[in-house]
């Protein structure tokens, strides 16, 4: 042969041909969970045990155990050798043998970047070991020793040049050293100093596992917050997601959550997590989203609550859509971060919110409904102008009505009105997610709309009766605090009231009986509760009856800051207001500063 085949070169040919791709050119593939699935091509077989897996980039039979990744697909399957099978994918992906020995300088180069890199990992992470401070840090954000590990933390000393030194005396070139960004030239132009110091690092993988830069953060206040690597031969943030490798390695899910910093990454992995990633602060680029879709996940959104979070999931979405990947946002309503809701409130409450995650419509509705403020009637007209523009590009009627009724009544307009406009806007928005969304994945279906409107807390309800339904011991503990009036559904208090009668006389549930006593509404709710499949470890129990209770108790505040509000708005709006009225107002507003700082004291403590 007059080319090389170097591992390079091989990798490349692998990443440009998709494992899922280049079978389908051959065989019909089924999905089949986070995998696909076929009669095997290599034995004969009538039931499928043919696997190809998107993640891994392998297949497997196993039926007869043949195995391998794309390249030995084609040699398998077309009968060619190792070479030739190569040459063919590489032919199908564009990619162009080199000749001998072309660009050989660049490769060694870069390979001596990923080896400086690699040492640098490990000269952090046993540094980190030594610094108490530092392994202080990271304990009380409640990252354990496993993640730790898994992640390579490690820690930059205060130190000038002791990484320098390190480097140098391994026989690397400080000229190389420099090109891998670990250190920085003087001003005088008289040599380098270290780029961190004094901050815990992490390392950044590709999806070859390989170290290609790193971040790292203070310990205290100081700005800036985080130092990343400059972009390098082998580093450029826009094309790289922080946490790749260990979707990669760890997970068969069908999910991949994308969040904005390390942090979210580190902690969405320590709650047992692994198929998270971070666009680490930039805003997400189309070679992300290239980068996700060679692993087929839905993509669930986990940007920071903030405004800016909120308006990066705007263009997340949109170049998702793009590039045909489902996606899906959750929404933090009670914390900045994931980082900071999963420390808050544990992993079945992140899972509940993960299960209330919108879809682009509803996450719009979301997103305008807190952009604008509904108690006034300008903030009314500008978020029905704002929802009817994305409600004039689908085209099931029947959906449209669904969204309609529940503006309608989010706004108390007319359905008439919004119907009105928004089947006479002129579409003029860039947004070019709604045509192709409905388009190619709406074609038949009407999806069900959810329940976004409000937040978790009926799950929360539905939740809390499974357990108490289930456990005579949650109601021992809760019986004294919270009580069948405490539930905020109407059919949850009745449902509630027959239990606690129940557990009054008797130490358990016999479900015949409370059916029994039930009507055809309670019935069907119960149903609902009673199908829920709630796995919580005996430890966690506690924490997530805590938990429920606390959404419960903070939506029924919510409402009740609702009403007065909207009191106060009715009498504001009046033109001539009586005495009485002024009077009303006084009460209302007091109230209400009472009811506010409830919600605060609340949100301080739980
Ligand atoms: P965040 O401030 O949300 O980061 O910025 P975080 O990971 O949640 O940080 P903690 O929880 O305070 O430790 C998101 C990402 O933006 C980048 C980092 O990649 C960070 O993870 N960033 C942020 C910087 O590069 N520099 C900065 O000064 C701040
Ligand atoms: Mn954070």
């Amino acid at each position: 042969m007059l080319y090389t085949l170097s591992d390079d070169l091989i990798d490349k040919i692998k990443e440009n041909n998709d494992i899922v791709e280049v079978i389908s050119d051959y065989i019909e593939l089924n999905r089949a969970g986070a995998n696909y699935k076929a009669c095997c091509p290599f034995h004969k077989e009538k039931t499928p045990s043919f696997m190809v897996s998107p993640t891994k980039q392998i297949y497997h039979c196993f039926g007869c155990g043949e195995g391998g990744d794309v390249i030995s697909f084609i040699s398998k399957y077309l009968n060619v050798d190792f070479v030739e099978a190569a040459k063919i994918l590489a032919d199908r992906a564009g990619i162009e043998l080199e000749k001998k020995d072309e660009n050989n300088e660049i490769k060694i180069r870069n390979e001596v970047l990923f080896q400086i890199n690699r040492e640098a990992a490990i000269f952090f992470y046993k540094n980190l070991r030594n610094n108490p401070k530092a392994v202080a840090y990271l304990r009380n954000r409640g990252i354990d020793y496993e993640t730790i590990k898994n992640f390579g933390l490690g820690f930059a000393l205060d130190n000038w040049d002791d990484l320098k030194r390190y480097l140098v005396k391994k026989g690397y070139e400080e000229k190389l050293i420099y090109k891998a960004g670990l250190i920085v030239e003087r001003n005088n132009k008289n040599g380098y100093y270290n780029r961190f110091r004094n901050r815990v690092i992490f390392p950044i993988k590709n999806n070859r596992n390989k170290i290609i830069g790193f971040g790292g953060r203070v310990i205290d206040d100081t700005l800036p917050k985080y130092l990343n690597s400059p972009d390098t031969p082998i580093f450029n943030k826009r094309y790289n997601l922080y946490g790749i490798n260990n979707v990669i390695k760890y997970s068969e899910d069908e999910k991949v959550f994308l969040a904005e910093g390390y942090m979210d990454v580190i902690t969405l992995f320590n709650h047992g997590i692994k198929n998270a990633v971070a666009s680490l602060g930039t805003a997400f680029t189309e070679y992300q989203a290239k980068l996700l879709k060679k692993y087929r996940r839905d993509v669930y959104i986990c940007y920071d609550s903030d405004e800016a979070g909120q308006n990066a999931v705007n263009s997340a979405f949109e170049i998702l859509n793009r590039y045909d990947i489902k996606a899906k946002v959750v929404i933090f309503d009670r914390a900045k971060d994931p980082d900071e809701y999963l420390r808050k409130y544990g992993i079945n409450m992140f899972n509940e919110l993960v299960r209330n995650s919108l879809g682009f419509i509803d996450y719009k509705i979301h997103y305008y409904k807190k952009k604008y403020d509904l108690q006034t009637t300008s903030g009314k007209i500008d978020f029905t102008k704002e929802i009817t523009k994305l409600l004039s590009n689908i085209k099931s009627s029947v959906e449209k009505d669904v969204y309609i009724k529940k503006i309608s009544q989010e706004t108390g307009i007319s359905p008439e009105a919004i119907n009105r406009d928004s089947s006479g806007f002129l579409y003029s928005s860039k947004d070019k997610y709604i045509k192709r969304h409905y388009r190619y994945t709406n074609k038949d279906k009407i999806s069900p709309v959810k329940t976004i409107l409000k937040s978790g807390y009926m799950t929360a309800e539905n939740s809390l009766l499974n357990l108490i339904i289930t456990d005579k011991t949650v109601f021992d503990k809760i019986n004294d605090e919270f009580k069948p009036k405490d539930f905020l559904d109407k059919i949850d208090i009745k449902i509630a009231e027959k239990i606690y009668d129940i557990y009054e006389k008797r130490s358990y549930i016999d479900l015949a009986d409370l059916k029994e006593i039930c009507n055809d509404k309670e019935l069907n709710k119960l149903e609902v509760i009673l199908d829920l499949d709630i796995k919580i470890s005996y430890d966690s129990k506690e924490k997530a009856v805590k938990d429920y209770m606390s959404v419960i108790k903070r939506q029924s505040l919510k409402l009740q800051n609702d009403k007065i509000k909207n009191q106060i708005n009715e009498i504001e709006i009046k033109k001539d207001k009586s005495v009485d009225d002024i009077k009303k107002l006084k009460l209302l507003l007091q109230q209400l500063i009472k009811i506010k700082e409830k919600i605060r004291l609340h949100d301080k403590f739980h």
